[in-house]
């Protein structure tokens, strides 16, 4: 789960890193008040801030200085409600404003490729730092973490070194590293970037902003992390489907998609995006889900069901392999979810299963003869025609 700036920031905070002032403003009276209130801090200028999951806020027009509440409200009025790639802006964050003498960058991440962490620091922060990564990559130090050591005190002043930093701002800089090792390990992040890190004017060192990825498999051992979802921009199929255990994935495509394993699922999308390739309007894959292992008729009810919701789709292909459960219970399974559907059930569907006891689960579907159902023999004669079902719709 990615965070929002102010959940970062709040994070940070929390955990010791040097941060400023900032409250989190819905309506542009809301922001009018929260900048009277932070602006004290800074002689009346506050910075209004789009809180979207998104990168390249400030060149969007997505961050704007206030000189006043006035300004500020009327930039809130401006900003929230904006798109910035395709993110509506619900919330600004309006923060302190700094008097920034100079903007660094800093980066901690998963290498999976070489079982470690990274760390990346730059003395030349800021809002053109893919540029800078692109064109002087020697301006970006790297240094690799090891995950059973982490950030000490060697490790940071190794990473501030080689980003070129000394005397009290090489101090400051390590203290804040370290804090962000703590936040890194401990609140499970995969992610923790601060762009920029900035020196302000007096020489102390802050975080402006922050962008934390969370790893969800460990939400188990941080259940206050629950608090952080944001209920308002999730797809609602989405969460439907995960308040029912179902891995889905929703696509922007026309062919629903339901198999069992993560494997066969993402094979099928595959097939089904070369099957549409030549057909009109290229049919692809409207979503990923994968039912597991059981694929009973309340699985299969309760996976067409999510499906059958999506407006976008126009067919829908059931891949399943037979393997422990037999390919007679997912027959029964799909008969069983069409007749509990019912009304609901009002797209074509093409049924390919194949493996344990297929014979009797394709007898038990050729006599239940349902309307919408197509049983194909093969994986890509499925995909074919559930893409020309899309296609024709
Ligand atoms: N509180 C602040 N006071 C003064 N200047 C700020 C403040 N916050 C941000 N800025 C300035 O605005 C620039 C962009 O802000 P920020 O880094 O938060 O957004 P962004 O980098 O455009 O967004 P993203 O990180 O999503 O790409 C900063 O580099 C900094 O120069
Ligand atoms: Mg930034």
């Amino acid at each position: 789960m990615d965070l929002f700036e102010y959940q970062a920031r709040d994070m940070f905070e929390r955990h010791g890193v040097p941060v400023l002032a900032g409250a989190i403003a819905e309506t542009p009276a809301q922001a009018r008040a929260a900048a009277e209130k932070i602006g004290a801090l800074s002689g009346g200028v506050t910075v209004v801030k789009a809180q979207v999951k998104t990168g390249g806020r400030g060149k969007a027009g997505g961050v704007k200085v206030a000189k006043s509440a006035d300004e500020a409200e009327q930039l809130a009025s401006q900003i929230l409600g904006m798109d910035i790639k395709g993110h509506t802006v619900h919330r600004v964050m309006i923060a302190q404003g700094a008097k920034i003498a100079e903007e660094y960058y800093f980066s901690l991440l998963l290498d999976r490729a070489n079982r470690q962490y990274l760390a990346m620091c730059s003395k030349e922060g800021g809002m053109e730092i893919e540029q800078l990564a692109v064109e002087r990559p020697e301006a970006l130090a790297r240094i690799p973490v090891d995950p059973m050591v982490g950030i000490d005190d060697a490790k940071a002043e190794e990473i501030a070194t080689a980003a070129g930093f000394d005397g009290d701002v090489k101090a400051q800089v390590v203290a804040v590293m370290k804090k962000l090792w703590d936040v890194y390990t401990g609140e499970d992040a995969t992610l923790v970037e601060v762009n920029p890190l900035v020196k302000m004017e007096d020489g102390t060192v802050v975080a402006l902003d922050g962008k934390v990825t969370l790893d969800d498999n460990a939400s188990f051992r941080q259940p206050h992390h629950a608090d952080l979802v944001d209920e308002k921009s999730a797809d609602p199929l989405e969460a439907e489907a995960k308040e029912k255990g179902l891995n889905y994935v929703k696509l922007e495509g026309s062919v629903g998609i339901i198999g069992n394993g993560a494997g066969l699922v993402m094979s099928t999308l595959d097939v089904v995006a070369y099957a549409g390739e030549d057909l009109p309007g290229k049919p692809h894959p409207a979503n990923f889900l994968d039912i597991g292992g059981g694929a009973s008729a309340q699985v299969m009810k309760d996976g067409l069901h999510i499906i059958l919701g999506d407006p976008q789709v126009k067919s829908v292909f059931v891949n399943v392999f037979g393997g422990i459960t037999s390919c007679d219970a997912v027959a029964n399974g799909i008969v069983g979810a069409l007749d509990a559907l019912g009304d609901e059930a009002t797209k074509p569907l093409v049924v390919r299963i194949d493996g344990n006891n297929v014979e009797e689960g394709r007898r038990i579907l050729a006599e239940r003869n349902h309307p919408l159902v197509t049983i194909e023999e093969t994986m890509d004669g499925a995909a074919r025609k559930a893409a020309e079902l899309a296609a024709q719709a």
